[in-house]
């Protein structure tokens, strides 16, 4: 079978929702701590306490959500610990990353201004797990509230005059395992008190997220949708690619071939999980108001050798760029139902876009990734038929081509391609139907070495490059796509 794609061009109704494009950043080893903050008196160049290196580089990737402050660690935060002057604010103990302390020093002021900086959507994820509905309920009062009131009081002496806007909420995170280990139909009742008191004050308006099943627990999404599904705008769905298994889960950068398939074929499984569990939804939300919310995806490994195992820290190499591109086109794909996602985590932790050493900073593969598929944001998105080669090891095969093609405002259709086989190159067929093409222009991030990663040695090993490898005759526009690449076509 030949590899054909037809990208309809005059079809589509559904917004890529720019939120896919997500970020989540937890109190986990060097993400928050070296990662975003260093602190004003830090000589690390910083703009109150939060390094302009880092912010220059999410700011131009495109960065639309973040969210804050987990994960496990959300339902052990308490927030109150983490506002007023630094120098007084209650030491604690992280008993989920590395049992190191936590002095709050990035707290609710220091993250909504890292928003502000980043001109990004906050998400916040509060505490059911061992937190209670007053406290939740003051949380918000505290960001939101414009009146007088004792938070909005509080907020103002502490040193903001005006409330933020917060516009995501979760209630809860992962309650069915670090969160509480609820059952659904327990967690489906503590999810519809907690709500209750997650108000909307003056003009602000709270999009409410339930926690979501973890991978394939369908009995999770089907009780939560049928007791609360009116009472959430969105329900959370958290899947990690694991090479090997939760107890050897592979190195993030010696691998082989075999491994880098399993690892394609464990992340296109995302593709069934959205499906699935949109059906569901589909059951009691026809009309899809609630939101698919993938706020925890991406590649899990063991620790690089030396570093503390609690502090999650991994390397980055071409295999994950493919991973983001693949999970990207899923998502797009299915933008339908899903309205946010959010890899994880931002810097030094999973498959993070960012590294820091110190004074020192690089991108990963999959910041590239990002960056290079930022034009998909908030464009509509074009329907697509992929008929794709397979790709196979041993008994086991999966398409070898991932693709998705949105239009965006000013009429033009961008294609994102990803090869996902380690070695071989895909011709590709694309009809543009339903268009009229004139130009076509092209980037592609790949390179030599499957294991290929950037390094504080050499930073720039792995980047996006101008690809010309098409020809454009009328409506045929005829791809050759090198082994383990990702592509972003723009056609005028
Ligand atoms: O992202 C790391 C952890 O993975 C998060 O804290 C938790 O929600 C998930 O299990």
């Amino acid at each position: 079978m030949k590899n054909r794609l037809v990208i309809n061009g005059d079809l589509g109704s559904t917004t890529v929702n720019r939120n896919i494009y997500g970020h989540f950043s937890e109190h986990l080893g060097r993400c928050i701590y070296e990662g975003i903050w260093v602190g004003e008196d830090s000589p690390i160049p910083n703009t109150d306490g939060i390094r302009n290196d880092v912010l220059e580089a999410l700011k131009k990737m495109g960065i639309p959500v973040l969210r804050w402050p987990g994960g496990c660690f959300a339902d052990e935060y308490h927030w109150k610990d983490g506002v007023g002057p630094r120098e007084k604010r209650k030491k604690m103990i992280n008993t989920h990353w590395g049992g190191v302390v936590e002095n709050n020093h990035f707290g609710t002021h220091e993250f909504m201004r890292l928003c502000e900086l980043l001109e990004c959507e906050p998400y916040i994820c509060g505490n059911v797990g061992s937190g209670t509905v007053q406290e939740m309920q003051e949380w918000v009062e505290y960001i939101t509230f414009d009146g007088t009131s004792p938070m909005a009081d509080w907020r103002r002496e502490n040193g903001r005059e005006e409330p933020w806007r917060l516009n995501f909420f979760g209630v809860g995170n992962e309650n069915w395992g670090c969160g509480g280990n609820m059952r659904a139909e327990y967690y489906a009742d503590e999810y519809r008190r907690y709500q209750t008191y997650v108000r909307n004050y003056g003009e602000n308006r709270i999009y409410k997220i339930a926690c979501g099943p973890s991978t394939d627990d369908y009995h999770w999404t089907e009780v939560l949708m049928r007791e609360a599904g009116n009472m959430m705008d969105g329900l959370s769905l958290h899947y990690y690619t694991v090479p090997g298994t939760w107890q050897a889960k592979g190195s993030s950068t010696d691998f082989d071939e075999k491994d880098w398939f399993v690892t394609m074929k464990k992340t296109m499984y995302m593709e069934e999980l959205v499906t699935k569990h949109s059906t569901i939804m589909d059951k009691y939300d026809p009309d899809k108001r609630v939101g698919l919310i993938v706020d925890e995806w991406g590649t899990w490994y063991d620790v690089e050798p030396g570093t503390n195992p609690g502090f999650l820290y991994q390397q980055n190499t071409l295999r994950d760029a493919l991973v983001a591109g693949i999970n990207l086109n899923i998502f797009n794909n299915h933008a339908d139902r899903v309205q946010m996602a959010n890899i994880a985590q931002t810097i030094n932790v999973l498959q993070a876009v960012i590294l820091t050493e110190g004074e020192k900073m690089l991108k990963t593969p999959t910041y590239h990734v990002f960056e290079m598929y930022k034009v998909h944001q908030d464009a509509t998105l074009l329907p697509i038929d992929l008929y794709s080669e397979d790709y196979n090891s041993g008994d086991s095969s999966i398409p070898q081509i991932s693709s998705s093609a949105s239009k965006n405002k000013d009429g033009l259709i961008h294609i994102s391609l990803c090869n996902v086989h380690h070695e071989r190159s895909a011709a590709l067929d694309i009809e543009l139907r339903g268009t009229v093409a004139s130009k076509v222009t092209g980037r592609i991030l790949t390179s030599d070495d499957m294991r290929d990663h950037n390094t504080f040695q050499e930073p720039e090993k792995v980047q996006p490059t101008t690809f010309n490898g098409f020809k454009l005759e009328q409506d045929r526009l005829f791809v050759n796509l090198p082994p383990r690449s990702v592509v972003v076509l723009a056609v005028e």
